[in-house]
């Protein structure tokens, strides 16, 4: 299969890149602007194969995605570009509407255009995989309950709110004009290559450096977290073997709150990082409760049953061990950290590619 993926330099698209080029004999065409948030040097392994092919483009920009359909004729689509930082989105909604709302809709048209001058035997395998979140559903109050496929949408944050528009685009371009979609919403990803304006990364490097370490409110509220080559193997499942018109919702059965992920952070840095920043007695006396976020959700979780039963996926990362995996990843990759907090990636990216 020739896929192609947009927001393939952001943290989880890079993902999929790896293990398609690693683990499967499809290609991929990685279709991604190149916000803050995409940084070719998360591919650095793969781009070299003749399997992989890099275009700097917008999804909102309907030319240049026309011309990129026609120089690739790919066999399917994984949209996975998007803004995708809740407080950046309380700060700035315009990005999040304009990329996830009419970025999907410019995405979709241009899809099912192409889709349209296929032959019968390219229309039967065409696929067009959408990639949301489980923060479409809104928040669980209390510790019961899950999310299914079926739980009503109700976002609360602009960036859930956005994402969960872009799910009901896609679902009427296939209910209306036939466009074999699939859906999968996914609980909160961690792993190696994530921008650490996240929780996890940010606590790793914040750490490392010896500055505060931010929880939000109390720290009481709960994500569902899921190791985000998990994810990708996940997608590639949906991909190759989901139903059309079907959604699957994709987790790791571990949840936590967030205390208790910041805490068990210093844990880990206490073992595999001993030597502690100047003045720092322990990892854990970083922990400063600041400001809780706007509409902050209480708790995620999701029931990934379906995919379990239906197409045999299953998690291969406990949170302990791929959160070990993590921490030491950071520890051992600082000339990727270093490129990201300098803003170094940004200059290299605009001296090869041009200013975006
Ligand atoms: P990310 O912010 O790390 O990466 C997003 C990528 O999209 C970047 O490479 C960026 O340059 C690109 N992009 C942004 N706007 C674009 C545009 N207009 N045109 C082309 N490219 C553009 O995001 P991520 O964490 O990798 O998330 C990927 C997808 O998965 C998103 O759709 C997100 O909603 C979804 N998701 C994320 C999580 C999570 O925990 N991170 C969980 C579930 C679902
Ligand atoms: P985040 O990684 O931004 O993901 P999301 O908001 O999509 O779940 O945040 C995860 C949780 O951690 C969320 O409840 C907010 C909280 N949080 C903090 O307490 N401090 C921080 O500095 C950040 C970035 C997040």
């Amino acid at each position: 299969m020739k896929i192609l993926l947009t927001g393939g330099a952001g943290f989880i698209g890079s993902a999929v890149i790896r293990h398609v080029i690693d683990d499967t004999w499809h290609s991929v065409v990685n279709v991604d602007k190149l916000t803050y948030a995409g940084n070719l040097a998360s591919l650095g392994e793969v781009s070299d194969s003749s399997r992989y092919a890099f275009e700097q483009v917008d999804i909102c920009d309907a030319d240049a995605l026309r011309g990129v359909f026609e120089r690739h004729r790919p066999d399917a689509v994984m949209h996975l570009a998007a803004e995708s930082h809740v407080d950046r989105s309380i700060h700035g909604p315009a990005d999040f509407i304009q990329t996830n709302l009419v970025g999907t809709g410019v995405l979709l048209e241009v899809a099912r255009s192409y889709f349209e001058t296929l032959t019968e035997e390219g229309r039967q395998a065409f696929r067009f995989h959408h990639v949301s979140t489980d923060e479409v559903y809104g928040d669980l109050e209390g510790p019961g309950g899950l999310f299914t496929e079926s739980t009503p949408y109700a976002p609360s944050s602009p960036y859930s709110a956005s994402k969960a528009g872009s799910d009901h685009l896609v679902r009427a371009w296939h209910r209306t004009f036939g466009l074999p979609v699939l859906v999968t919403n996914c609980s909160n990803n961690y792993g190696p290559y994530h921008f650490p304006e996240k929780l996890i990364p940010l606590m790793i490097l914040n750490a490392r450096a010896g500055k505060p370490l931010p929880v939000y409110g109390d720290g009481s509220q709960v994500r569902d977290w899921l190791y985000v080559e998990d994810h990708a193997r996940a997608l590639i499942t949906v991909l190759e073997s989901g139903v059309i018109g079907e959604t699957y919702n994709i987790g790791g059965h571990n949840e936590h709150r967030n205390l208790d992920v910041v805490e068990r952070i210093c844990a880990l840095l206490e073992e595999l990082a001993p030597e502690h920043p100047v003045g720092v007695a322990s990892y854990a006396d970083l922990i400063t409760y600041v400001k809780d976020r706007p509409g902050h959700d209480l708790r995620y979780a999701i029931d990934a049953g379906k995919i379990s039963r239906e197409l045999g996926w299953q998690p291969r990362e406990t949170f302990d061990s791929g959160l070990r995996k993590t921490v030491q990843w950071y520890l051992e990759n600082e000339s990727w950290i270093e490129g990201v907090t300098s803003g170094s990636y940004r200059e290299w990216t605009t001296h090869h590619y041009g200013s975006n």
